[in-house]
Protein backbone atom coordinates (compact mmCIF):
# COMPACT_ATOMS: atom_id res chain seq x y z
CA UNK A 1 0.00 0.00 0.00
CA UNK A 2 2.99 2.21 0.71
CA UNK A 3 4.76 1.79 -2.88
CA UNK A 4 1.53 2.03 -4.45
CA UNK A 5 0.97 5.59 -2.79
CA UNK A 6 4.51 6.56 -3.42
CA UNK A 7 4.18 5.15 -7.03
CA UNK A 8 0.52 7.68 -7.35
CA UNK A 9 2.16 10.54 -6.01
CA UNK A 10 5.12 10.13 -8.22
CA UNK A 11 3.28 10.02 -11.03
CA UNK A 12 1.07 12.98 -10.33
CA UNK A 13 4.35 14.80 -10.03
CA UNK A 14 5.90 13.41 -13.13
CA UNK A 15 2.35 14.73 -15.02
CA UNK A 16 2.63 17.91 -13.68
CA UNK A 17 6.32 18.13 -14.62
CA UNK A 18 5.47 16.50 -18.35
CA UNK A 19 2.17 19.33 -18.37
CA UNK A 20 5.12 22.21 -17.40
CA UNK A 21 7.94 21.06 -18.88
CA UNK A 22 6.97 22.94 -22.47
CA UNK A 23 9.37 20.98 -25.19
CA UNK A 24 11.48 22.41 -28.03
CA UNK A 25 10.09 23.06 -31.08
CA UNK A 26 10.91 20.12 -33.61
CA UNK A 27 13.55 20.06 -36.04
CA UNK A 28 15.31 22.81 -33.77
CA UNK A 29 18.17 21.57 -31.02
CA UNK A 30 19.46 22.42 -27.78
CA UNK A 31 22.71 22.81 -27.23
CA UNK A 32 24.05 21.21 -23.62
CA UNK A 33 27.48 22.21 -22.91
CA UNK A 34 29.13 18.75 -24.86
CA UNK A 35 27.41 19.95 -27.80
CA UNK A 36 28.03 23.75 -27.25
CA UNK A 37 31.49 22.40 -27.07
CA UNK A 38 31.15 20.63 -30.05
CA UNK A 39 29.86 23.41 -32.06
CA UNK A 40 32.63 25.80 -31.02
CA UNK A 41 35.26 23.10 -32.32
CA UNK A 42 33.28 23.01 -35.71
CA UNK A 43 33.59 27.07 -35.85
CA UNK A 44 37.31 26.83 -34.76
CA UNK A 45 37.77 24.74 -37.74
CA UNK A 46 36.08 27.01 -39.77
CA UNK A 47 37.56 30.09 -39.03
CA UNK A 48 41.09 28.63 -39.08
CA UNK A 49 40.68 27.29 -42.93
CA UNK A 50 39.37 30.42 -43.98
CA UNK A 51 41.52 33.00 -42.43
CA UNK A 52 44.06 30.78 -43.85
CA UNK A 53 42.36 32.38 -47.37
CA UNK A 54 42.27 35.85 -46.38
CA UNK A 55 38.44 35.88 -46.22
CA UNK A 56 36.88 38.53 -43.79
CA UNK A 57 33.94 37.91 -41.46
CA UNK A 58 30.63 39.91 -41.61
CA UNK A 59 26.92 38.82 -40.49
CA UNK A 60 23.89 40.20 -41.78
CA UNK A 61 20.18 40.38 -39.76
CA UNK A 62 18.15 37.34 -38.45
CA UNK A 63 15.19 38.71 -39.57
CA UNK A 64 14.74 40.22 -42.81
CA UNK A 65 12.48 41.35 -44.82
CA UNK A 66 10.00 39.10 -46.69
CA UNK A 67 10.94 40.24 -50.77
CA UNK A 68 14.50 39.72 -50.18
CA UNK A 69 14.04 35.88 -50.18
CA UNK A 70 10.66 35.48 -51.99
CA UNK A 71 12.19 37.53 -55.41
CA UNK A 72 15.61 35.81 -55.22
CA UNK A 73 15.94 32.24 -53.78
CA UNK A 74 13.78 30.21 -55.87
CA UNK A 75 10.36 28.58 -55.21
CA UNK A 76 11.80 25.61 -52.71
CA UNK A 77 13.07 28.23 -50.47
CA UNK A 78 10.36 29.95 -50.62
CA UNK A 79 7.86 27.21 -49.43
CA UNK A 80 10.23 26.70 -46.46
CA UNK A 81 10.24 30.18 -44.76
CA UNK A 82 9.50 31.02 -41.52
CA UNK A 83 7.48 33.79 -42.33
CA UNK A 84 5.04 35.98 -40.27
CA UNK A 85 3.74 39.76 -40.34
CA UNK A 86 5.22 41.99 -37.64
CA UNK A 87 4.07 44.01 -34.89
CA UNK A 88 4.56 46.59 -37.37
CA UNK A 89 2.64 45.09 -40.26
CA UNK A 90 5.66 43.81 -41.97
CA UNK A 91 6.12 40.87 -43.95
CA UNK A 92 9.11 39.58 -42.45
CA UNK A 93 11.15 35.78 -42.76
CA UNK A 94 13.91 33.96 -40.94
CA UNK A 95 16.67 33.96 -43.00
CA UNK A 96 17.39 30.61 -44.37
CA UNK A 97 20.33 31.25 -46.23
CA UNK A 98 22.52 33.80 -46.30
CA UNK A 99 23.22 35.14 -50.39
CA UNK A 100 20.35 37.53 -50.72
CA UNK A 101 21.34 39.76 -47.56
CA UNK A 102 25.10 39.31 -48.72
CA UNK A 103 24.81 40.92 -52.24
CA UNK A 104 22.36 43.65 -50.66
CA UNK A 105 25.41 44.67 -48.09
CA UNK A 106 28.14 44.57 -50.68
CA UNK A 107 25.82 46.26 -52.89
CA UNK A 108 25.48 49.06 -50.90
CA UNK A 109 28.90 49.83 -50.37
CA UNK A 110 30.54 48.51 -53.58
CA UNK A 111 32.60 51.42 -54.93
CA UNK A 112 34.12 51.47 -51.93
CA UNK A 113 35.25 47.92 -50.89
CA UNK A 114 38.52 46.77 -51.55
CA UNK A 115 38.48 43.92 -54.35
CA UNK A 116 38.58 41.21 -54.94
CA UNK A 117 35.47 41.00 -51.78
CA UNK A 118 36.35 37.82 -50.17
CA UNK A 119 33.88 37.72 -47.15
CA UNK A 120 32.94 34.74 -44.87
CA UNK A 121 29.93 34.42 -42.10
CA UNK A 122 29.04 31.96 -39.64
CA UNK A 123 25.44 31.77 -38.27
CA UNK A 124 21.91 30.53 -37.93
CA UNK A 125 19.76 29.61 -40.79
CA UNK A 126 16.06 28.68 -40.71
CA UNK A 127 14.11 26.82 -43.00
CA UNK A 128 11.27 25.02 -42.36
CA UNK A 129 11.65 21.57 -43.78
CA UNK A 130 10.48 18.21 -42.64
CA UNK A 131 12.87 17.46 -39.73
CA UNK A 132 14.97 14.20 -41.43
CA UNK A 133 18.41 12.88 -41.27
CA UNK A 134 20.57 15.83 -42.15
CA UNK A 135 18.12 17.96 -42.14
CA UNK A 136 16.51 20.59 -39.31
CA UNK A 137 14.51 23.44 -39.30
CA UNK A 138 17.52 25.62 -37.91
CA UNK A 139 20.74 24.74 -38.70
CA UNK A 140 24.17 26.96 -38.40
CA UNK A 141 26.05 27.41 -42.13
CA UNK A 142 29.47 28.74 -42.71
CA UNK A 143 29.42 30.80 -45.69
CA UNK A 144 32.61 32.21 -47.71
CA UNK A 145 31.82 33.84 -51.08
CA UNK A 146 34.41 36.08 -53.25
CA UNK A 147 32.66 39.09 -55.13
CA UNK A 148 33.89 41.18 -58.53
CA UNK A 149 35.81 38.22 -59.85
CA UNK A 150 35.11 37.33 -62.80
CA UNK A 151 36.88 33.78 -64.63
CA UNK A 152 37.46 30.24 -63.35
CA UNK A 153 40.45 31.62 -60.66
CA UNK A 154 38.02 32.69 -58.14
CA UNK A 155 35.79 29.34 -58.52
CA UNK A 156 39.06 27.14 -57.64
CA UNK A 157 39.81 29.35 -54.68
CA UNK A 158 36.24 28.68 -53.57
CA UNK A 159 36.17 25.25 -54.47
CA UNK A 160 39.74 24.90 -52.99
CA UNK A 161 38.59 26.15 -49.85
CA UNK A 162 35.46 24.19 -49.34
CA UNK A 163 38.42 21.06 -49.79
CA UNK A 164 40.47 22.81 -47.48
CA UNK A 165 38.31 23.01 -44.58
CA UNK A 166 36.86 19.27 -44.95
CA UNK A 167 40.16 17.96 -44.76
CA UNK A 168 41.04 20.38 -42.11
CA UNK A 169 38.16 18.34 -40.09
CA UNK A 170 40.15 15.24 -41.00
CA UNK A 171 38.40 14.16 -43.71
CA UNK A 172 40.30 12.60 -47.02
CA UNK A 173 39.72 12.32 -50.17
CA UNK A 174 38.31 8.25 -49.52
CA UNK A 175 35.61 9.60 -47.27
CA UNK A 176 34.12 12.90 -49.24
CA UNK A 177 33.56 13.82 -52.80
CA UNK A 178 32.87 17.16 -54.64
CA UNK A 179 30.66 16.95 -57.16
CA UNK A 180 31.43 19.64 -59.90
CA UNK A 181 28.72 20.97 -62.55
CA UNK A 182 27.25 23.70 -64.70
CA UNK A 183 24.01 25.49 -64.78
CA UNK A 184 24.97 27.99 -68.21
CA UNK A 185 25.42 24.43 -69.86
CA UNK A 186 21.90 23.21 -68.73
CA UNK A 187 20.48 26.56 -69.93
CA UNK A 188 22.04 26.39 -73.14
CA UNK A 189 20.96 22.46 -73.42
CA UNK A 190 17.47 23.52 -72.29
CA UNK A 191 17.20 25.92 -74.91
CA UNK A 192 18.33 23.78 -77.33
CA UNK A 193 15.41 21.60 -76.59
CA UNK A 194 13.17 24.46 -76.82
CA UNK A 195 12.40 24.97 -73.29
CA UNK A 196 11.29 28.11 -72.47
CA UNK A 197 13.43 30.56 -70.58
CA UNK A 198 10.67 31.23 -67.91
CA UNK A 199 10.05 27.01 -67.42
CA UNK A 200 13.82 26.63 -67.36
CA UNK A 201 14.67 26.36 -63.83
CA UNK A 202 11.36 24.35 -62.57
CA UNK A 203 12.66 21.56 -65.61
CA UNK A 204 16.02 21.81 -63.59
CA UNK A 205 14.20 21.36 -60.15
CA UNK A 206 12.59 18.32 -62.01
CA UNK A 207 16.40 16.75 -62.95
CA UNK A 208 17.89 17.55 -59.81
CA UNK A 209 15.33 15.02 -58.11
CA UNK A 210 15.69 12.26 -61.13
CA UNK A 211 18.34 10.32 -59.03
CA UNK A 212 15.55 9.93 -56.38
CA UNK A 213 12.48 9.49 -58.50
CA UNK A 214 11.47 6.59 -60.49
CA UNK A 215 11.67 7.05 -64.50
CA UNK A 216 8.03 7.26 -64.88
CA UNK A 217 7.70 9.86 -62.52
CA UNK A 218 10.54 12.07 -63.86
CA UNK A 219 8.91 11.83 -67.43
CA UNK A 220 5.48 12.49 -66.26
CA UNK A 221 6.71 16.00 -64.65
CA UNK A 222 8.52 16.65 -67.55
CA UNK A 223 5.69 16.07 -69.50
CA UNK A 224 4.08 19.58 -69.57
CA UNK A 225 7.65 20.76 -70.98
CA UNK A 226 8.64 18.45 -73.80
CA UNK A 227 5.39 16.98 -74.84
CA UNK A 228 5.95 13.77 -77.10
CA UNK A 229 9.95 14.32 -77.29
CA UNK A 230 9.95 13.74 -73.17
CA UNK A 231 11.73 10.04 -73.62
CA UNK A 232 14.40 10.94 -76.17
CA UNK A 233 15.56 14.13 -74.01
CA UNK A 234 15.40 11.90 -70.71
CA UNK A 235 17.66 9.06 -72.70
CA UNK A 236 20.01 11.98 -73.61
CA UNK A 237 19.90 13.84 -70.07
CA UNK A 238 20.48 10.07 -68.27
CA UNK A 239 23.77 10.08 -70.74
CA UNK A 240 24.91 13.90 -69.67
CA UNK A 241 24.52 13.26 -66.11
CA UNK A 242 26.71 9.58 -66.49
CA UNK A 243 29.84 12.29 -67.51
CA UNK A 244 32.75 12.37 -65.41
CA UNK A 245 35.38 13.13 -68.03
CA UNK A 246 35.77 16.65 -69.65
CA UNK A 247 36.75 14.41 -72.76
CA UNK A 248 33.25 12.77 -72.73
CA UNK A 249 31.74 16.16 -71.43
CA UNK A 250 33.02 17.50 -74.81
CA UNK A 251 32.06 14.55 -77.11
CA UNK A 252 28.90 14.82 -76.03
CA UNK A 253 28.20 18.75 -76.51
CA UNK A 254 30.06 17.66 -79.98
CA UNK A 255 26.82 15.14 -81.16
CA UNK A 256 24.04 16.95 -79.07
CA UNK A 257 21.80 18.94 -81.38
CA UNK A 258 23.07 21.85 -80.24
CA UNK A 259 22.37 25.55 -80.81
CA UNK A 260 24.95 28.68 -79.65
CA UNK A 261 27.96 26.35 -80.65
CA UNK A 262 30.25 29.61 -79.71
CA UNK A 263 28.82 29.95 -76.49
CA UNK A 264 29.48 26.24 -75.53
CA UNK A 265 32.70 26.64 -76.97
CA UNK A 266 33.17 29.24 -75.11
CA UNK A 267 31.99 27.32 -71.60
CA UNK A 268 34.26 24.10 -72.63
CA UNK A 269 37.36 26.67 -72.21
CA UNK A 270 36.92 28.12 -69.17
CA UNK A 271 36.22 24.42 -68.30
CA UNK A 272 39.67 23.49 -69.11
CA UNK A 273 41.02 26.37 -67.86
CA UNK A 274 39.26 25.67 -64.06
CA UNK A 275 40.19 21.77 -64.10
CA UNK A 276 43.66 22.61 -65.17
CA UNK A 277 43.75 25.03 -62.04
CA UNK A 278 41.96 22.73 -59.72
CA UNK A 279 44.58 20.15 -60.75
CA UNK A 280 47.74 22.48 -60.65
CA UNK A 281 46.66 22.93 -56.51
CA UNK A 282 46.46 19.16 -56.41
CA UNK A 283 42.97 18.72 -56.43
CA UNK A 284 42.13 16.06 -58.56
CA UNK A 285 41.19 13.13 -56.07
CA UNK A 286 38.78 15.49 -54.16
CA UNK A 287 36.05 16.37 -57.11
CA UNK A 288 35.02 14.80 -59.98
CA UNK A 289 32.45 16.10 -62.99
CA UNK A 290 28.68 15.60 -62.51
CA UNK A 291 26.08 17.11 -64.24
CA UNK A 292 23.17 16.01 -62.33
CA UNK A 293 24.05 18.88 -59.61
CA UNK A 294 21.90 21.61 -60.67
CA UNK A 295 21.21 23.29 -57.15
CA UNK A 296 18.26 24.19 -55.82
CA UNK A 297 18.54 27.65 -55.97
CA UNK A 298 17.19 30.11 -58.55
CA UNK A 299 20.05 32.36 -58.89
CA UNK A 300 22.89 29.98 -60.08
CA UNK A 301 24.97 30.90 -63.03
CA UNK A 302 28.24 28.77 -64.10
CA UNK A 303 29.78 26.37 -62.18
CA UNK A 304 28.21 25.04 -59.96
CA UNK A 305 28.78 22.60 -57.10
CA UNK A 306 28.03 20.12 -54.19
CA UNK A 307 30.14 18.39 -51.53
CA UNK A 308 29.10 15.05 -50.44
CA UNK A 309 30.11 11.90 -48.51
CA UNK A 310 31.27 9.57 -50.82
CA UNK A 311 28.86 7.00 -50.95
CA UNK A 312 26.73 10.19 -51.73
CA UNK A 313 23.57 8.63 -49.44
CA UNK A 314 23.49 11.32 -46.97
CA UNK A 315 22.21 15.31 -47.87
CA UNK A 316 24.95 17.73 -49.32
CA UNK A 317 27.91 18.76 -46.77
CA UNK A 318 28.24 21.75 -48.71
CA UNK A 319 26.79 23.55 -51.74
CA UNK A 320 27.43 26.09 -53.72
CA UNK A 321 27.95 28.52 -56.95
CA UNK A 322 28.31 31.50 -59.15
CA UNK A 323 25.33 33.85 -59.27
CA UNK A 324 26.82 36.63 -61.44
CA UNK A 325 23.44 38.33 -61.91
CA UNK A 326 21.95 38.01 -58.60
CA UNK A 327 23.66 41.70 -57.68
CA UNK A 328 22.20 43.49 -60.70
CA UNK A 329 18.23 41.63 -59.79
CA UNK A 330 18.87 43.49 -55.83
CA UNK A 331 20.85 46.53 -56.49
CA UNK A 332 20.81 47.38 -59.89
CA UNK A 333 24.43 46.78 -60.72
CA UNK A 334 26.12 43.90 -61.98
CA UNK A 335 29.05 42.68 -60.03
CA UNK A 336 30.56 38.87 -60.48
CA UNK A 337 29.80 36.64 -57.71
CA UNK A 338 30.36 33.20 -56.00
CA UNK A 339 30.40 31.10 -53.02
CA UNK A 340 29.31 28.25 -51.28
CA UNK A 341 27.59 27.21 -47.98
CA UNK A 342 28.37 24.54 -45.54
CA UNK A 343 25.46 23.24 -42.84
CA UNK A 344 27.12 21.95 -39.27
CA UNK A 345 24.42 19.27 -39.48
CA UNK A 346 25.48 16.91 -41.85
CA UNK A 347 28.92 17.76 -41.15
CA UNK A 348 28.49 16.47 -37.27
CA UNK A 349 26.79 12.88 -38.68
CA UNK A 350 30.23 12.50 -41.17
CA UNK A 351 32.64 13.43 -38.09
CA UNK A 352 30.77 10.79 -35.80
CA UNK A 353 30.34 8.17 -38.57
CA UNK A 354 34.06 8.22 -38.94
CA UNK A 355 35.70 8.38 -35.32
CA UNK A 356 36.33 12.25 -35.99
CA UNK A 357 34.35 13.83 -33.14
CA UNK A 358 36.52 16.05 -30.46
CA UNK A 359 36.40 14.02 -27.01
CA UNK A 360 34.82 16.39 -24.87
CA UNK A 361 36.84 16.59 -21.84
CA UNK A 362 35.94 19.19 -19.27
CA UNK A 363 38.92 20.41 -17.87
CA UNK A 364 39.87 23.68 -14.99
CA UNK A 365 43.11 24.65 -14.45
CA UNK A 366 42.79 25.10 -10.36
CA UNK A 367 40.61 23.91 -7.77
CA UNK A 368 40.65 25.62 -4.33
CA UNK A 369 40.28 23.56 -1.40
CA UNK A 370 39.52 25.50 2.07
CA UNK A 371 38.90 24.59 5.98
CA UNK A 372 38.22 27.20 7.90
CA UNK A 373 36.56 30.61 8.03
CA UNK A 374 40.00 32.23 8.28
CA UNK A 375 41.51 30.44 5.10
CA UNK A 376 38.63 30.52 2.92
CA UNK A 377 38.32 34.06 3.21
CA UNK A 378 42.27 34.40 2.66
CA UNK A 379 41.20 31.93 -0.64
CA UNK A 380 38.63 34.40 -1.85
CA UNK A 381 41.17 37.35 -1.94
CA UNK A 382 43.89 35.13 -3.88
CA UNK A 383 40.94 33.74 -5.92
CA UNK A 384 40.03 37.14 -7.13
CA UNK A 385 43.74 38.12 -7.85
CA UNK A 386 44.34 34.90 -9.73
CA UNK A 387 41.39 35.22 -12.03
CA UNK A 388 42.61 38.65 -12.46
CA UNK A 389 45.99 37.21 -13.67
CA UNK A 390 43.71 34.65 -15.86
CA UNK A 391 44.00 31.28 -14.52
CA UNK A 392 40.74 29.56 -14.35
CA UNK A 393 39.67 28.71 -10.84
CA UNK A 394 36.81 27.23 -9.26
CA UNK A 395 36.29 26.75 -5.63
CA UNK A 396 33.13 25.23 -3.24
CA UNK A 397 29.98 28.25 -3.17
CA UNK A 398 29.12 26.55 -0.45
CA UNK A 399 31.52 26.02 2.53
CA UNK A 400 31.95 22.42 2.76
CA UNK A 401 34.56 19.05 3.77
CA UNK A 402 37.55 18.49 2.71
CA UNK A 403 36.79 15.37 0.81
CA UNK A 404 33.38 17.09 -0.84
CA UNK A 405 36.16 19.33 -2.21
CA UNK A 406 37.95 17.18 -3.65
CA UNK A 407 35.59 14.90 -5.03
CA UNK A 408 34.51 18.02 -6.72
CA UNK A 409 38.07 19.04 -8.03
CA UNK A 410 38.14 15.45 -9.82
CA UNK A 411 34.71 15.94 -11.14
CA UNK A 412 35.61 19.31 -12.60
CA UNK A 413 38.84 17.65 -13.98
CA UNK A 414 40.81 20.25 -11.71
CA UNK A 415 44.73 20.17 -12.93
CA UNK A 416 45.59 21.96 -9.27
CA UNK A 417 44.26 22.16 -6.00
CA UNK A 418 45.24 24.79 -3.87
CA UNK A 419 45.09 24.09 -0.22
CA UNK A 420 44.00 27.02 2.56
CA UNK A 421 44.04 25.20 6.05
CA UNK A 422 44.82 26.67 9.51
CA UNK A 423 48.23 25.35 9.91
CA UNK A 424 49.71 25.92 6.25
CA UNK A 425 48.36 29.86 6.65
CA UNK A 426 49.97 30.05 10.56
CA UNK A 427 52.77 29.43 8.40
CA UNK A 428 52.50 31.36 5.47
CA UNK A 429 52.37 28.94 3.35
CA UNK A 430 49.69 26.86 0.81
CA UNK A 431 49.77 23.79 -0.25
CA UNK A 432 49.83 23.31 -4.06
CA UNK A 433 48.65 19.46 -5.46
CA UNK A 434 48.90 18.03 -8.30
CA UNK A 435 45.45 16.10 -8.91
CA UNK A 436 46.96 13.83 -11.58
CA UNK A 437 50.23 12.48 -9.95
CA UNK A 438 48.73 13.12 -6.77
CA UNK A 439 52.17 15.25 -5.70
CA UNK A 440 52.17 18.17 -3.42
CA UNK A 441 54.56 20.93 -2.23
CA UNK A 442 54.18 23.92 0.54
CA UNK A 443 54.14 27.37 -1.83
CA UNK A 444 55.09 30.10 0.33
CA UNK A 445 52.53 32.54 0.09
CA UNK A 446 53.69 35.43 -0.83
CA UNK A 447 54.84 33.42 -4.17
CA UNK A 448 51.64 31.68 -5.11
CA UNK A 449 50.89 33.85 -8.15
CA UNK A 450 54.22 33.63 -9.73
CA UNK A 451 54.50 29.77 -8.85
CA UNK A 452 51.45 28.70 -10.03
CA UNK A 453 52.09 30.90 -13.26
CA UNK A 454 55.36 28.99 -13.89
CA UNK A 455 53.65 25.90 -13.09
CA UNK A 456 50.72 26.68 -15.57
CA UNK A 457 52.72 27.66 -18.35
CA UNK A 458 56.17 26.61 -18.21
CA UNK A 459 55.25 22.82 -16.45
CA UNK A 460 57.56 23.67 -13.47
CA UNK A 461 57.69 21.56 -10.67
CA UNK A 462 59.86 21.86 -7.69
CA UNK A 463 62.11 18.98 -7.14
P1 LIG B 1 22.12 25.28 -49.88
O1 LIG B 1 22.55 24.15 -50.78
O2 LIG B 1 20.68 25.56 -49.78
O3 LIG B 1 22.92 26.55 -50.39
O4 LIG B 1 22.69 25.02 -48.43
C1 LIG B 1 24.07 24.79 -48.23
C2 LIG B 1 24.27 23.76 -47.15
O5 LIG B 1 23.53 24.13 -45.97
C3 LIG B 1 23.75 22.36 -47.48
O6 LIG B 1 24.66 21.64 -48.26
C4 LIG B 1 23.57 21.77 -46.08
O7 LIG B 1 24.83 21.38 -45.55
C5 LIG B 1 23.10 22.97 -45.28
N1 LIG B 1 21.62 22.95 -45.18
C6 LIG B 1 20.71 23.45 -46.02
N2 LIG B 1 19.45 23.24 -45.56
C7 LIG B 1 19.59 22.57 -44.40
C8 LIG B 1 18.67 22.06 -43.41
N3 LIG B 1 17.37 22.21 -43.52
N4 LIG B 1 19.18 21.43 -42.33
C9 LIG B 1 20.51 21.29 -42.17
N5 LIG B 1 21.42 21.75 -43.05
C10 LIG B 1 20.97 22.38 -44.14
C11 LIG B 1 22.75 27.80 -49.86
O8 LIG B 1 22.24 28.05 -48.81
C12 LIG B 1 23.44 28.88 -50.70
N6 LIG B 1 23.03 30.19 -50.18
C13 LIG B 1 24.93 28.69 -50.63
C14 LIG B 1 25.72 29.72 -51.34
C15 LIG B 1 26.53 30.68 -50.78
N7 LIG B 1 25.76 29.88 -52.65
C16 LIG B 1 26.57 30.89 -52.94
N8 LIG B 1 27.01 31.38 -51.81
Amino acid sequence: MQDLFVSLSERVLLHQYAYFMIQSLPGFREFYPAECSLRNHIFRVWRGAVAAYGFVEYDTPLLEPLELFTEKSGDEIVSQLFNFEDKGGRAVALRPEMTPSLVRLVGARVNSLRRPIKWFSIGEQFRFERPQKGRLRSFYQFNADILGVEGPGADAEAIALLIHILCAFGFKAEDFQLRLSDRDLWMYYLEAWSIAEEDRIAVLGIIDKMARRDREETAKNLKPFLADAVDDFLSEVEGLVAIRSLAELEAFMQKARLQKRDLIEERLATWRELLATLSAMGLDPYFHIDLSIVRGLAYYTGFVFEAFEVSGESRALAGGGRYDTLMEKITGQALPALGFAMGDVTLIDLLSEKGLLPKYVEALDVYVVTSGEEPRNAALKDIAALRAQGVQVEYALKPAGFNKQFKQADQLGARYALIYGEEELARGEVTIRDCSKKASFACPHKDLGNVLKAILEEGYWPE
